[in-house]
This record gives C-alpha cells, sequence and structure tokens, in this order.
C-alpha cells in the first residue's frame, strides 16, 4: 500500500505545458469502430476474476471501459498513503487484451476518512439538513477543502496513469450533480455571493433584477444575500432562478478545474464527464457545459412506467445530440435489463436492448456502454442489470452483450456520420426552471412533459428533429417548436420571428414568452416577447384544475391552462366551445414574410395535437425519412461526410417496436445480416436493420 513507481514511464509527449485551446482530441484515442463497453468496477473482484472479466470482455467484443470511477477509497485508504498496484495491474491486463480505458478522476465519492476529518465538505439541503457519507456525492463543490483534495486526487491519477498506453479518455468525477444538484451550505452561500457579484456588479443592480422592492427584500450589501435556504413563504423568484444559475455553473466549475488539471498533465487525451440529458435531469444548462467537454458523453436510463420509454429514448438521445452540436457523442450509461433505483424496476423484452442501443447509435452516438459490465453481489447496486449478470454466461443478457458487441463491429462504417433534420423543437434549462417556479397560475405544469407531447407527435411520424437551444440559429429548419418558453430574452425571441420571417412554419404553445430573463413579466399581454409575431394578446390566463377540461371547436379538447387571447394580426384556427372562454381564439395563425407564426394558448388533448401537427408539416412541407413509416417503427437516418461531387454514404436504421415483422422502404443493403435490400427491407418482429443505401445521400 505504499507508492511505487509509476505503471508506465512518462515519454516525449509528457509535458507540462498546457496545449494550446482547442487542440485537445475530442474522441477516445485508439478507439477504432464504434466504441463498446461500460463502467467496470474491478475492486468489487478478486483477480480470478478480473482475469475472467478481460476474456469475457474480448468474447463480447468490448473496446473502452470505464474505470476507477468510486475507487477513491481504495486507491488512497488512508490520507496520503496510496494503493495503486490492483489499478497498474487492471490496466495493464486490458490494454494487454487491446480494450481502451476511459479512466476517471476517481474523485466521485470521498472516502470515509475525508469526510470524518473533514465534516465540512458535506453538502447540505435547503432545511440545513447535512447529507452524510455511507452513500456516494457526499460533498459539496464550492467547498476550498473538498476542491484541494480533488484536484490532488486527480493530480496523481494523471501523474501516474497519463503516459499509459491503454489510457483513451478521461473521465471527470461522476454524473457531477445527480445526487447534489443543489447546496446550500455556508461555503455555497460564499460561491453564490460571489457569482452574483460577477453578475450584477452591484447590489443595486442585483436588487433591480430580483424586485427587491416587493416584500422588503432590498438588500444593502452582497453580504446579506443567502441560497434560498427554506423561508416561511415563497422565496423571491429571480433569487430562485439565479441559484439554479449558478449551482449549474458551479458544478461546472468543479468540473473545469479538474479538467484543467487533466489538461496540463496530459494534453493528448480528451476530457469529459458522463451528463444525464433526459427528461428527468431539471438541473443542470447542459447547453451551457457541453464547450468544456472534449466530446460529450451521457447516461441513460428507460422509465420504467413508460409505455412508450422507448420514444423519451429517442428525445434524449436527439437532446444529446443538441447539447454535442450536432457531433458524435458517446452513450456512456445505460442498462442491458432492468434499473435497480426506480419505483418498480422492468426487465428489458426481446431484442430491447439491441433497439435502445441502435436508437442511440441512430440518433449520433458513436459509442455505446453500460452500467456495468460485471454485476455486483454487494452494495446497493447488486439489482442493477450489467453486461455479464449475476447468472452467468449461459443467460439471454449475455447473449445479447455478445450479440451487440457483433452488431457495433458491423456498424463502423456509420462512425462520424451525423443526422440531419428539418423541424427544430426549442429546449430550454432556464426556461423549465422558470416555468416550475412556485406561486404560478398552476403548479401543474411539467416543462418536460410539454415538449416531450410535440415531440411525441412527431416520432410517431417519422420525423426527425433537433432539440436547439434558444438564440440556435434558426434559418435552416422548416418547422420550429417553441413548446412553453416561459421565459426568454429579447435576443433568443428575435430568433424565433426570424425564423418565421426566413419561411419557417413556427409553432409557440402556451406560457411562452410570459418573462424576461430576471423573471419580470413583460407588461401588455402574454405571450409577451412572441406578441408580435404571433399578432395576438393575451388579456389573462385562465388556469384549469385537475381533471377539468374545455371542448375547441374542432371537437378536441384540452385543459391545464386557458388563456383569454385578442387578435392582432392573427386569425384564429380553432376556438373554445365551452367554458368561461367559449367563443375566444385557441389557436391562432399570422402570415410573417415567408413564413407563418402559430400560437396554441392550451393544452390539446391528444386529438386536437394531432390534428394541428398534420396542418402545420402540411404546411412547413417536412417529410417523414422515408414515406409510409409504419406505427411503432422508428426511422432515422445518418449521414456521411459528403465528397466532392457532394454525394455522402448514408445509413437508414429502421427499429422495429412491434411485436410484427414490418417493411420500409430502403436499397441498399443490411449492415447487421448483410442481406441485400432491392426496393424495401423487412425487419423482423421487435428487431432492427441498419441499410447503408445504395443511392448516396445528397
Ligand atoms: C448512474 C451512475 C452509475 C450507476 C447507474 C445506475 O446514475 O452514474 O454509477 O449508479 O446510474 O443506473
Amino acid at each position: 500500500m505504499t507508492e511505487h513507481a509509476p505503471a508506465a514511464q512518462p515519454t516525449a509527449a509528457a509535458t507540462t505545458q498546457p496545449a494550446p485551446a482547442g487542440s485537445w482530441p475530442r474522441w477516445p484515442v485508439g478507439v477504432e469502430g464504434l466504441a463498446y463497453g461500460g463502467d467496470y468496477n474491478p475492486e468489487q473482484w478478486p483477480l480470478a476474476t478480473r482475469v475472467e472479466d478481460v476474456e469475457l470482455m474480448r468474447e463480447a467484443g468490448v473496446n473502452l471501459v470505464s474505470v476507477a470511477i468510486f475507487s477513491w477509497a481504495m486507491l488512497e485508504p488512508r490520507e496520503g498513503e496510496y494503493d495503486w498496484e490492483w489499478l497498474d495491474d487492471v490496466l495493464d491486463r486490458l490494454h494487454g487484451a487491446g480494450i481502451r480505458v476511459a479512466l476517471a478522476t476517481a474523485t466521485a465519492s470521498p472516502p470515509p476518512w475525508l469526510t470524518r476529518y473533514h465534516p465540512e465538505i458535506l453538502p447540505e439541503l435547503a432545511d440545513g439538513t447535512v447529507l452524510h457519507q455511507g452513500g456516494r456525492q457526499a460533498y459539496r463543490v464550492s467547498s476550498p477543502v473538498l476542491r484541494e483534495y480533488a484536484l490532488r486526487m486527480t493530480r496523481r491519477m494523471a501523474e501516474r496513469y497519463g503516459q499509459h498506453p491503454a489510457l483513451a479518455l478521461w473521465h471527470v468525477d461522476n454524473e457531477l450533480g445527480c445526487h447534489v444538484p443543489h447546496d446550500f451550505s455556508d461555503d455555497a452561500a460564499a460561491a453564490f455571493r460571489r457569482w452574483l457579484e460577477a453578475r450584477y456588479g452591484t447590489v443595486d443592480a442585483l436588487n433591480a433584477a430580483w424586485g427587491t422592492a416587493f416584500w422588503s427584500q432590498r438588500y444593502d450589501s452582497f453580504d446579506e444575500v443567502l441560497p434560498p435556504r427554506t423561508a416561511p413563504t415563497f422565496a423571491n423568484p429571480t433569487q430562485q432562478l439565479d441559484f439554479a444559475r449558478y449551482s449549474s455553473d458551479e458544478l461546472l466549475t468543479h468540473y473545469r478545474a479538474l479538467r484543467d488539471v487533466l489538461r496540463e498533465v496530459t494534453p493528448h487525451v480528451p476530457t469529459t464527464t458522463n451528463l444525464m440529458v433526459s427528461t428527468g435531469t431539471k438541473w443542470m444548462d447542459y447547453f451551457s457545459w457541453s464547450a468544456d467537454l472534449d466530446v460529450v458523453a451521457n447516461d441513460h436510463y428507460l422509465r420504467a412506467h413508460d409505455p412508450e420509454g422507448h420514444v423519451e429514448l429517442a428525445f434524449s438521445a436527439d437532446l444529446t445530440r443538441g447539447v454535442a452540436g450536432g457531433a458524435p457523442w458517446i452513450l456512456m450509461e445505460h442498462s442491458t435489463s432492468a434499473v435497480n433505483w426506480q419505483p418498480r424496476n422492468r426487465a428489458k423484452g426481446p431484442g430491447e436492448m439491441l433497439r435502445n442501443s441502435l436508437a442511440h447509435v441512430a440518433r449520433g452516438a458513436d459509442a455505446v456502454m453500460f452500467f456495468q459490465w460485471r454485476q455486483s453481489v454487494a452494495g446497493a447496486e447488486k439489482f442493477h442489470s450489467a453486461m455479464l449478470p449475476h447468472a452467468g454466461t449461459d443467460t439471454q443478457v449475455w447473449r445479447n452483450t455478445v450479440a451487440l458487441g457483433e452488431a457495433l463491429r458491423a456498424l463502423a462504417p456509420v462512425r462520424g456520420s451525423r443526422v440531419h433534420a428539418d423541424a427544430a423543437i426549442v429546449f430550454d434549462y432556464e426556461a423549465w426552471w422558470g416555468a416550475e417556479l412556485d406561486s404560478h397560475p398552476t403548479q401543474a405544469l411539467r416543462y418536460p412533459n410539454e415538449v416531450l407531447a410535440w415531440y411525441r407527435q412527431l416520432w410517431h411520424r417519422g420525423i426527425t428533429v433537433d432539440l436547439v437551444r434558444p438564440g440556435a440559429d434558426l434559418s435552416a429548419y422548416r418547422l420550429v417548436v417553441v413548446p412553453t418558453l416561459y421565459l426568454v430574452s429579447d435576443d433568443d425571441a428575435a430568433r424565433v420571428s426570424a425564423a418565421a420571417e426566413a419561411g419557417a412554419t413556427v409553432l409557440v404553445t402556451y406560457c411562452s414568452g410570459i418573462a424576461d430573463e430576471n423573471d419580470h413579466v413583460r407588461a401588455g399581454g402574454y405571450p409577451g416577447a412572441f406578441r408580435e409575431l404571433l399578432g395576438v394578446r393575451t388579456e389573462e390566463i385562465w388556469a384549469l384544475q385537475d381533471g377539468e377540461h374545455v371542448v375547441v371547436d374542432d371537437g378536441a379538447t384540452a385543459d391545464l391552462w386557458t388563456e383569454q387571447t385578442h387578435l392582432a394580426g392573427a386569425e384564429a384556427v380553432r376556438r373554445y366551445a365551452s367554458g368561461p372562454l367559449t367563443g375566444w381564439p385557441a389557436v391562432t395563425r399570422r402570415e410573417v414574410s415567408a413564413g407563418t407564426a402559430w400560437y396554441v394558448g392550451t393544452r390539446l388533448d391528444e386529438l386536437g395535437a394531432s390534428r394541428l401537427v398534420d396542418e402545420l408539416l402540411g404546411e412547413a412541407g417536412v417529410l417523414p425519412v422515408v414515406p409510409a413509416v409504419p406505427a411503432g417503427v422508428e426511422v432515422v437516418r445518418r449521414r456521411g461526410e459528403a465528397a466532392s461531387d457532394g454525394s455522402a454514404a448514408s445509413f437508414l436504421f429502421v427499429i422495429n417496436h412491434t411485436d410484427a415483422d414490418v417493411a420500409v422502404a430502403a436499397e441498399g443493403v443490411d449492415l447487421l445480416t448483410g442481406a441485400a435490400a432491392d426496393t424495401e427491407v423487412t425487419v423482423p418482429a421487435f428487431g432492427v436493420a441498419v441499410v447503408q443505401e445504395t443511392a448516396p445521400a445528397r
């Protein structure tokens, strides 16, 4: 348990000079084709098992594993005393088998000695509850003490393994903010104040932004400001919003600090951390994180209660591609079968693991990885599935693991190709935070459900969608959907208007444009920032009670939220046909230069939304990836880089989520089976085909 010489001696490539900005590799070094593997936790196993692990990884075609994510206590069992030998051995064995390593900083769970001697690094809830060690992630990122220890461990890892030939990628910490997105401790209060000073400069500016004339909240100095700790009633909404912004930034600051050490010691190795992009992760503004990641990596888990979990999966994958700016990304974790942390955990059905994995690939992932390689027999995750289950290799899960490795090898030509979309949905973390604040017309609004509802409509029609942040260049899209964008800046709203002016069909939905970045209402009528574009003016919001709905004049119904909307340049496309707003416009349309701007001031039911989407797609001329996509079938195309004549390789992913065989128009060769598709490809029940198309895309 003492230090010994590094496993591999530094070579000439080693340098302490930072590499020039932007020159870091963008993909795990030395990984050929698509990457395949998972989290590997060898510290849980004796040597004989670890030897078997490597053999079985080769059998499965694994070429990349994430190591040492939760290894701090095993690597530094006592402060300043290190035990590297077991990890040296693991890395050497993996290297001997040609398996590349995404090596963690090992900082994701501080060892018990650290929190024993430094309990001041423990995070606190809004009510002052301290979150103790015994689980994981028991630290506050704002703590200078934690930062110092984490930097030291990171530097040790980089110095020890920076030149190890297996090292392909750095994995900083793990799912930053997963368990502790917000910390309300005194360290956090100090960091929050610094963040506010940097944002506002003067306390007067903070007072103006927070509207502190209300309820005697005026601050005389930044020193008086606190995180929004548990209070007698609603905390100032802008304080809540800024605390959410600060918290996301503070986690990113921690990432950056660790990453900078890695870049300094190993400029030849890319760095990432695993994000949790999905409809369930609210508090990290990943659009603002991605520029700091050399390659975007994401973890995604199906929601067992959702009968259309595969649609939420597709949404998450498209959003990850949006976060990655369209570049290929790493699916860093998903599950081979059931997880263990939902109220009722569902094992995956026939073909589901392959469908899930290849749906991520279809939407831009060039790496498919799992939590975890071998199922644990002890600890809190022993009932979480793995690539190698408790029951061993004579199991369906293991056969699936081997089959997926084969499939990914066959899909190597897909690597680096990209997804193209004519439709975009605007997605914004700050609008999410703002829309779900307390003291609003309703507490029942769930932002991701609203976005997902429109996404679902497009998914079922085989329409590929980009999920983009507000402020993105929207000029290339034919259809732009802006669901429930409660708060928006003038500049970002102008981008939406510009899209309509450039010829797009734009749909804005209720509870949009109401507030500015400070959560101040834009006076003069809702939807504030979009009033002019849409040609409407809402006088009053009429939120509905649980179970209450109103009828719309095309026979659809609406619930949750209605608006008393005046026409101011738009025409009414649908009107309310029951309830207190009978006769008032529910859906409007305005022609804007080359395009149109539609507004839906309520939450339409399935029928209403479906009819509206058909109209919008017809108007915009947006088509599915192939004509007549069968129900329950997912079709996505990835295209390679264009050659000088403009042609490019193209790959048609057809994922059959139904229990019947389906045929889809395609011409080429199915890379998974080698079978030729002359005019169509037949995809068996619950199966997948990936056709390399004969006629290259142009
Ligand atoms: C992730 C985490 C993994 C594992 C997994 C289980 O959130 O990064 O370490 O806990 O969930 O689904």
